[in-house]
């Protein structure tokens, strides 16, 4: 079993549902950007797993970005203040742009996150996330490509974090009540 896999409370999606599901939506991806060039921006560090993945699935010719923001430091709930801790290496003016993002819980890092990326004028953006939370679903925030919906409990495992661990689960699930008690293992 991966490290850290007995903190694990309940899996609720697996590794191979998950890989199932990134091969169906770069479908829809290649279908909806045939004959162009896309630029993919991949919010750092919960969406390099879904980066990797879903790059690698596609056909369309890609080419790869990061941005790092910040909304949680090492709390477990969305404080609402997004810092940008990198930004694009260049300009995504007149760019097909795809925002990869591992989660949307709140959606206060995407809604802000769009604004920005927004106001640099490229030719198109739209929005990739692996798992949205319903809470998500009541911003305003249009997101072209889900992957699944997934109920409001705190998940960890394929890019998302509790105190920087767990990242690197290949499936997502809830922790176990002593995994939490214990605290972000930082
Ligand atoms: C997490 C997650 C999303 C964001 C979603 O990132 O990866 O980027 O929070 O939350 P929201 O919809 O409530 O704004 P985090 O800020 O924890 O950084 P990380 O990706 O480095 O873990
Ligand atoms: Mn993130
Ligand atoms: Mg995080």
């Amino acid at each position: 079993a991966p490290a850290l896999a007995g903190d694990i409370g309940e899996v609720l999606v697996s590794a191979d549902e998950i890989a199932r599901r990134i091969g169906t939506l770069a479908a829809r991806v290649d279908a909806d950007y045939a004959g162009r060039e896309l630029l993919l921006v991949g919010v750092l560090k919960g969406a390099v797993m879904v980066m990797a993945d879903l790059s690698r699935a596609l056909r369309t010719p890609v080419t790869m970005e990061f941005m790092a923001v910040s909304s949680y430091g090492s709390a477990t709930s969305s404080s609402g203040v997004v810092r940008i801790l990198k930004d694009l290496d260049r300009s995504i003016e007149g760019r097909d742009v795809l925002v990869v993002e591992d989660i949307i819980d709140s959606g206060l890092t995407l809604s802000w996150l769009l604004k920005n990326l927004r106001s640099r004028q490229p030719a198109s953006l739209e929005v990739l996330a692996l798992f949205r939370k319903p809470e998500a679903i009541t911003v305003d925030i249009d997101v072209r490509y889900v992957g699944f919906d997934i109920p409001s409990a705190f998940v960890v495992g394929f890019g998302l974090d509790y105190g920087e661990h767990y990242r690197t689960l290949p499936f997502v699930g809830t922790l176990t009540p002593e995994a939490i008690a214990r605290g972000p293992r930082v």
